[in-house]
């Protein structure tokens, strides 16, 4: 059997992050509780006891896909498939359109999923890489030249995870000009898209576009509920299909209860409220990480669009998985390495903490830098 390509950030925080003080980890917001989401929504919590746990529609509930449907601009509920998390909808699709020697081309960096992914696919990749020095952007022509006649899939990361940047309208554009011209898929994952930091306007989705695009949202991260575990993809009826039949294999649907809170959290009069109290939470913790940041001479922080996540350079001479370990170990804090991006020197910092959480984990990394210069 070849060699298994673990998923190495997420194998790193399924192991530490239940087990530090401060861990700024985390790319969402701080959760919600369910007490929480009741009240912003205005539903009596009564209305939740009569719901029997039958299987819900195994591609999600019906109300719940139309309810989706309504983010995406010509979208409607034939277009939406329900899963567990934006991580099966990835590893659907992945698994769905492609197998063992065909090509995708990733930009990166991102998330790593789609990578671990074609790597245990037995994918051929091709890479394009954002520029650092040019404010994370992505040069269209570098992405012409990497995607070829048998490129047949095209992976993006918008709102970008780690960077937290957000591509142009140019660049989009850029993005489909390539999938169009060899006929590939795009698959764009939008998880943070509502997580906007400088504006309330959101994230303009890939979905309407293109024709062959499967978009991925979550209700981790932009909704801080990444514990009801349900995600999706948005796209094209007979793709999201094929989707189904392998759904089938790996988790049938997401829960009942899920299916309903969901709905509830993306009804129009609910959305714009707990969008809301995420933007709010990025904003003032962008606020204190800026501050620290510009006290700790050894950081050069990336002024991030979106999410609550900021991926920083540092320039003190050590290796950044060591490091990591290093503040996990002595200082009780929990970051992810630039190693796990393939970008060494590099830490991604969550701030969407409550403030004496970042504020403490903060303290104790600026701490470690001071120790490292003697
Ligand atoms: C870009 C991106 N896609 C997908 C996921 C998986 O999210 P979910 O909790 O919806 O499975 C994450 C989680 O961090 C992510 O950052």
């Amino acid at each position: 059997m070849k060699n298994f390509h673990e998923f190495t950030m997420e194998r790193w925080m399924s192991e530490w992050e239940t087990t530090v003080d401060y861990n700024l980890s985390e790319s969402g917001v701080h959760p919600m509780s369910l007490g929480e989401l009741l009240e912003i929504s205005g539903t009596q919590v009564e209305r939740l006891l009569d719901i029997e746990f039958h299987y819900p529609e195994t591609n999600g509930l019906s109300e719940l896909r139309e309810t989706i449907a309504l983010q995406y601009n010509g979208a409607t509920k034939s277009n939406v498939f329900v899963t567990v998390g934006a991580a099966e909808a990835n590893y659907l699709v992945m698994n769905s359109l492609l197998e063992a020697g065909d090509e995708c081309c990733i930009v990166f960096p991102n998330y790593m999923q789609i990578y671990g992914i074609a790597q245990n696919l037995g994918l051929t990749t091709r890479s394009v890489q954002l520029c650092e020095e040019d404010g994370w952007r992505l040069d269209p022509a570098a992405l012409d030249a990497a995607v070829g006649p048998k490129t047949k899939l095209i992976a993006v990361c918008n709102p970008n995870n780690p960077t937290g940047r957000i591509l142009s309208a140019e660049e989009m554009d850029a993005v489909v000009a390539s999938a169009e011209r060899v006929g590939a898929w795009l698959l764009s994952d939008e998880v943070y898209r509502g997580a906007e930091r400088l504006t309330d306007e959101e994230t303009p989705s890939f979905f309407g576009r293109y024709d062959r695009v499967l978009c991925q949202g979550s209700m981790s991260k932009a909704y801080g509920l990444a514990g009801l575990r349900l995600g999706w993809t948005v796209g094209p009826p007979d793709c999201l299909d094929r989707l189904w039949r392998r759904h089938e294999y790996t988790t049938i649907c997401s829960t009942m209860l899920s299916n309903h809170l969901a709905r509830i959290a993306l009804s129009p009069a609910v959305r714009p409220q707990i969008l809301a109290r995420t933007r709010a939470r990025i904003r003032s913790g962008h606020d204190r990480i800026a501050s620290w940041a510009d006290e700790v001479d050894e950081i050069q922080l990336f002024e991030s669009e979106a999410a609550a996540i900021t991926f920083c350079r540092y320039s003190t001479p050590i290796n950044s998985t060591e490091l990591v370990e290093r503040l996990r170990r002595d200082k009780s804090v929990l970051v992810v390495p630039g190693d796990h991006f393939g970008l060494d020197r590099h830490l991604r910092i969550s701030f969407g903490l409550p403030h004496d959480i970042l504020d403490e984990g903060l303290r104790r990394i600026g701490d470690t830098f001071v120790e490292l210069r003697s």
